[in-house]
Order: structure tokens, then C-alpha cells, then sequence
């Protein structure tokens, strides 16, 4: 007889009705009074847990499995009964239940409820948690469902490099990559001993490599991780974070932001659909604003608004933030949120950024003081995607290069791309951790990702 999953047995409960099978996973929970007992077993492959009921006059080992503890494994072959007037619809009765491995009082996920800064110490047990065990699938479903969109549009799926030479972002902190100790006793650094004979780090971006692309394809995307070594420790800023870049020919900032908007609308959509069970579970006990939030999401138009409203916009209410605001500075976290939670209560494209505050590569306005840059804002997040139109201009992207003191010999191909059959193009990054964050209701970004990179954090 095979193991049959879980989820297979609720959704084809019809045929499963009466029959025998065996099934196999993690206990939840165990209890029983001496004559029988109940386990919640979890075999992963659903939301659900499977009620198994087992009595001593069937089991030879009733004693040991009455005593069993959280996180045990074990295989259980039995009946699976309806049990209308039950709370779960059906039970397994048991006829044998076999001992894997059995966990003692060590196991640190006991019946009660543990806090998300305990878990987070325990990350590789924290998946078998009914809320990580619903993030992470979550997690998985999402990816699924941008792909999906991205391939329903004709997208090509690249895979950019990790490793780089040019520091894409302009400014941001990257991580050098090394094979040795490359300083010599002077400390200084001889490129010779260097593995690729030049400065290496881990890329910040796949989007110079997808602008090639798209100039090949037309319309590309990339999605995978991207580094960050700054030094923040905040809710929303982890080291590494996966990032989903597509990149788009023929397109402007206007479609762009079109594009993004369905995207978000399909995705919200999508996962409310395909994981009902998780996210009524987040809705009850992580966020009971959540399905609201996310209706409010796609039954609404995104706000659109360039950077020099935005400003006008915040300056009036300046004494409310730690750092007030003037045409040229930057939009931080308080200003993102006071835009989408209390002046608008949607997510808000912000547009049209001073160019010193924005990367090399986006296309300049004719102002000459800005470029055509939109960040998306989410209500409760901030930034969730930062994109742009691209300079396609060779002598206006040379010029800018050269003022920012970027080296043209790191950007020849990128340049280059603006000689060989330049056309006008756009595309933008979201970052696909906060994007979760706001799906799910988690607050904090350490606990949609498996394993969280971030300032003097890099267990496992
Ligand atoms: O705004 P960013 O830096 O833009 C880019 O990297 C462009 N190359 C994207 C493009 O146009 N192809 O990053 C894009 C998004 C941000 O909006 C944010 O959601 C996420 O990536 N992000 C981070 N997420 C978690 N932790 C960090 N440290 C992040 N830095 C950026
Ligand atoms: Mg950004």
C-alpha cells in the first residue's frame, strides 16, 4: 500500500470515504485517556492536519503512542470514516501506527504558543509552525503566480549572474567576493591574485544583465536574489532578499506603472484563491484587517502622483516626521506610509524623482532636474517596487556616468547597448520578501524569508 498525502485525502474525500491507506508526517499534537487517543498529524502537504483516532484494542504499542510528543515522526495505517457531526469532517481510524523517530522533552515547539523572535533563533524547526508552515507556502504559491503572469504575457525568464563587476545601483553597499586574503602587507590590492583578475561582488540587481536582454527578446524578467550590504536594521530590510525584475522594450513609465498595477492586482487575487486556508488563518490570527486590506488593493485604482506633489503634499504636515522634507530629499519610510495610509489609503505610484537621488540609468526629464522614476508605495509597507523609464540616449547616459565618477570601463557593454539598436525601454524591481509582507500581514521581514540575512545575523 503507498502513502497517500494528506491534501489528496481532502480533496478527493469522496473516493478515500471507508477505504484503508496509510499516511505519514509529524505529530501536532497527541492525547489520550488509557483506552484511546487523537493525533493531529501534519504531513506538510496541506494547511490541514489529519485527526487520527487510535484505541488500545487495536494497537500492540498503544502506550508508547499514547505518550508521544509534538514534532514525532510516525506512518499510520487505517480507515478514514466521515464524521458529519464531528468538527473535522473525517477522522482516520487506526489500525497500526509505527514509531519513526520519536521526539523527548528537548524538542523546543511544545503545544504553546512560542513568540516570532523565539522562533527566529529556531529557524530551521519554524517551518513545521502552523504560521510559518502557511507563510512558506505561500511564499512558494506567489513565486508560482508571477511566473505565471510574466509567462501569460510572453515574458522570457532570464537568469542573471550573482557575481559582478560593476557596482549596479550607483552608490549602494555591495559585498566584495574573494578567494583570499587580497590585501598584502601594505594592504594594498593586486587585481593579479584575484580569482577574475578584477574587484568582484555579489550583484545588487539583475537589471543591466536583463537590458540586454530585452533588447534580444523584447520583454524580459529575472527573478532571484540580490545583495544589499548596508548596515539597516529595520522591519523591512534584509541582506539578501529575492528580487523579480522584468524589463520591457517599446514601453513608457505610464505603461510601466500600468503593467505593475495588474500585476499586483492579479497576484492579490490569485493567492486569495489558491491558499484559502492559509490566508483565512492569517486574516484571524495575524491580521484581522488583512482580506479588507487586500479587497481594498484590487477593487481600487493605484494613486499617481509625481515626487514634486508628493513633497508639497508632506511639507505642510512636516512637523509630524523625524525628518522633515524639501524639494531634493529623499522620500523615507515615514513619508511612504503617511502618503498611502493617510493621505490617499491605496498604494501610490510617486514619480518624476530629482535625478541625484535616483540611479545613473534613468531616462532624464526634459527639466533637466528629473528622471522618469516611479516607486510603488503600499499602505503599512512603503517601497515595494522601485522602477524606471532607461536613458536611451548614448551621449546623455555617458555624460550623466561621468559626472556620478562611475568608470566607463565597468559600463562599456551597458553603454554600448544605447550604439546597437537602442530603443526606448523601462522596467522595475520589487522586492519579493515585501511584497509577502503584505500579502500575508507579517510585520516584521525576517519572517517571510527562510533564513534571514541581516546585520549580525547569518545562522545556518
Ligand atoms: O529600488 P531598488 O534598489 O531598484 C533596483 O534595484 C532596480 N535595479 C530595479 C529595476 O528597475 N530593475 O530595489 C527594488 C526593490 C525595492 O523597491 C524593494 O522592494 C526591494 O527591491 N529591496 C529590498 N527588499 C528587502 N531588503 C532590501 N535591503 C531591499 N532593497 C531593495
Ligand atoms: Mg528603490
Amino acid at each position: 500500500m503507498v502513502k497517500i498525502d494528506i491534501k489528496s485525502v481532502y480533496d478527493s474525500i469522496k473516493y478515500f470515504s471507508g477505504t484503508q491507506i496509510i499516511v505519514a508526517g509529524w505529530v501536532r499534537s497527541c492525547r489520550g485517556n488509557g483506552k484511546f487517543g487523537f493525533i493531529n498529524l501534519s504531513d506538510g502537504t496541506c494547511f490541514k492536519t489529519l485527526q487520527v483516532v487510535f484505541t488500545k484494542d487495536k494497537l500492540a504499542n498503544f502506550d508508547e503512542i499514547e505518550k508521544l510528543n509534538t514534532g514525532s515522526s510516525i506512518t499510520c495505517k487505517g480507515r478514514i470514516v466521515m464524521t458529519p457531526e464531528n468538527q473535522q469532517p473525517f477522522e482516520m481510524q487506526a489500525d497500526e501506527i509505527t514509531i519513526l523517530n520519536a521526539t523527548d522533552s528537548d524538542y523546543p515547539l511544545q503545544k504553546k504558543k512560542h513568540s516570532l523572535e523565539f522562533l527566529r533563533e529556531i529557524a530551521y524547526l519554524r517551518p513545521r509552525t502552523n504560521l510559518f508552515n502557511a507563510v512558506f507556502r505561500v511564499r512558494s504559491k506567489l513565486a508560482f503566480i508571477l511566473h505565471e503572469f510574466f509567462e501569460n504575457k510572453g515574458f522570457v525568464h532570464v537568469h542573471t549572474p550573482l557575481l559582478t563587476s560593476s557596482d549596479c545601483e550607483g552608490g549602494s553597499e555591495l559585498f566584495r567576493v574573494t578567494t583570499q586574503n587580497i590585501y598584502d602587507e601594505e594592504g594594498k590590492f593586486d587585481p593579479e591574485d584575484e580569482l577574475f583578475g578584477k574587484k568582484v561582488y555579489l550583484s545588487p540587481t539583475g537589471q543591466l544583465e536583463g537590458e540586454a536582454c530585452a533588447f534580444a527578446f523584447g520583454k524580459i524578467y529575472t527573478f532571484g536574489p540580490s545583495f544589499r550590504a548596508e548596515n539597516s536594521n529595520t522591519t523591512r530590510h534584509v541582506n539578501e532578499f529575492w528580487h523579480l525584475e522584468p524589463e520591457i522594450c517599446f514601453m513608457n513609465l505610464e505603461e510601466l506603472m500600468e503593467l505593475e498595477e495588474e500585476m499586483m492586482k492579479f497576484i492579490i487575487t490569485n493567492i486569495m484563491k489558491r491558499c484559502p486556508d492559509e490566508m483565512k488563518f492569517f486574516n484571524e490570527f495575524v491580521d484581522k484587517g488583512l482580506f479588507d486590506r487586500l479587497n481594498n488593493v484590487i477593487n481600487n485604482d493605484f494613486a499617481r502622483l509625481t515626487y514634486t506633489d508628493a513633497i508639497e503634499i508632506l511639507k505642510k504636515n512636516n512637523d509630524k516626521f523625524d525628518y522633515p522634507v524639501e524639494w531634493g530629499s529623499d522620500i523615507q519610510t515615514e513619508h511612504e506610509r503617511y502618503l498611502c495610509e493617510v493621505v490617499y489609503k491605496k498604494p501610490v505610484f510617486v514619480t518624476d524623482y530629482p535625478k541625484e537621488i535616483k540611479a545613473f540609468y534613468m531616462k532624464q526629464n526634459e527639466d533637466g532636474k528629473t528622471v522618469r522614476a516611479c516607486d510603488l508605495l503600499f499602505p503599512g509597507i512603503g517601497e515595494v517596487t522601485g522602477g524606471s523609464e532607461r536613458e536611451t540616449d548614448y551621449e546623455k547616459l555617458r555624460k550623466h556616468m561621468e559626472n556620478l565618477k562611475l568608470k566607463e570601463e565597468d559600463y562599456w557593454w551597458y553603454l554600448n547597448l544605447r550604439r546597437f539598436g537602442s530603443v526606448q525601454h523601462s522596467g522595475f524591481g520589487l522586492g519579493f520578501e515585501r511584497i509577502l509582507m503584505y500579502v500575508t500581514g507579517v510585520s516584521n521581514i525576517r519572517d517571510v524569508i527562510l533564513f534571514p540575512r541581516t546585520p549580525n545575523n547569518c545562522e545556518y
